[in-house]
């Protein structure tokens, strides 16, 4: 496979490479241990909390005979200077651009979680502690997640595959989403959370070619017009669709996905005082059995974690439809595959 350098957005790898990766990693999850990580190391940098991530990606590198060696900056390593040509005279005690070079003299991969500060969207969406990773590393960079979250959607993606092979044996599992209605539906929360997750769901629904509905409560909670335009491309050239729509009995009606996500209204970025009323007035967009009814029989997923009873109830979480905890699964298994694929022909 002729891979890109780093691994920072799915959309900046070709369709064929994205299958090619989701398939070495359900070559993965039959053998799960091997070596085409010997001898190498990963540097995992946390700048925000993790379960999975840290988790999955520690053991990935562990089973297939590498090191994994996890760092959050501020807290058990220096912090870190991003903007360039600043007087660091701030908390910072070093610049990216010796961090990224000194870790490229010891590790064969960097990991990077930064998720936005929640202040300015137009500082946040350059995506500017990933992007100075890319810039500065001489070695390949990987998205843990920052503003996307793209092993959420390969993981995501094999979970869905898993699914619909297990109920239409034989199918071509590159071909196998293709003509699916998924509806990525926004839920309440009580914090405005990042928008990662969503942009992700919709790039990778309408890259695998289904009929995406992104359900929220009124415009104001459209996503950012990057991933729009991303999600309008894929669906052109793969076949799929894109809609946007803020009724919930029409997006659910026969739906074979149901993906569910909060994120905080784009409008409010940084004043979110305002936002918090128009959060709370739609807290029944929470998935529930009566709107799965709505479905086709719809598989029902997360990223995880999840507030049960506030996202999802506790009869959906628990129900054989729900295959969150495959796709938490999966994560293990497709980070793998973009390690080891990321490393292939490097030494
Ligand atoms: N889904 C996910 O990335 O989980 P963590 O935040 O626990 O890593």
């Amino acid at each position: 496979m002729n891979a890109p350098r780093h691994f920072l957005n799915t959309q900046d790898w070709s369709r064929d490479g994205l299958d090619a990766l989701l398939a070495e990693a359900a070559r993965y999850k039959r053998e799960v241990l091997g070596d085409d990580l010997r001898g190498r190391s990963i540097a995992l940098l946390f700048f925000n909390p993790s379960m999975r991530t840290r988790t999955s990606f520690e053991l990935g590198a562990f089973q297939l005979g590498g090191h994994a060696i996890v760092l959050q900056p501020g807290k058990d390593a220096w912090p870190i200077e991003f903007a360039p040509g600043v007087v660091m005279d701030g908390d910072a005690e070093e610049h990216i651009a010796e961090v990224a070079q000194v870790l490229g003299r010891y590790v064969d991969l960097i990991g990077v979680r930064a998720f936005p500060k929640f202040v300015d969207w137009q500082a946040d969406r350059e995506d500017p502690v990933l992007t100075a990773f890319a810039r500065h590393s001489p070695v390949p960079v990987i998205n843990m997640e920052t503003i996307t979250h793209p092993c959420q959607e390969l993981a995501h993606a094999l979970a869905l595959r898993e699914h619909f092979l297990a109920a239409e044996p034989g199918s071509d599992p590159a071909q196998v989403l293709r003509g699916k209605k998924y509806v990525l539906t926004w839920t309440y929360h009580p914090k405005p959370l990042n928008t990662a997750v969503a942009n992700s769901a919709l790039t990778i629904a309408t890259r695998m070619g289904m009929d995406v509905t992104l359900l929220c409560p009124t415009p104001e909670y459209v996503l950012d017009e990057r991933y729009m335009q991303w999600a309008r491309d894929n669906a052109a050239a793969s076949g799929g669709s894109l809609t946007v729509s803020h009724d919930i009995e029409a997006a659910y009606a026969g739906a074979d996905v149901v993906y569910a996500k909060s994120w905080g209204a784009l409008p409010y970025f940084g004043k979110w005082e305002p936002e918090k009323p128009i959060r709370e007035r739609h807290r029944h967009f929470i998935v529930d059995e009566a709107k799965m009814a709505l479905t086709n029989n719809a598989v029902f997923s997360h990223c995880l974690p999840l507030r049960r009873n506030v996202k999802a109830t506790d009869a959906v979480m628990d129900s054989p439809a729900c295959i969150a905890v495959n796709e938490a699964e999966n994560r293990l298994h497709v980070q793998k595959a973009v390690m080891a694929a990321l490393l292939a022909g490097r030494r």
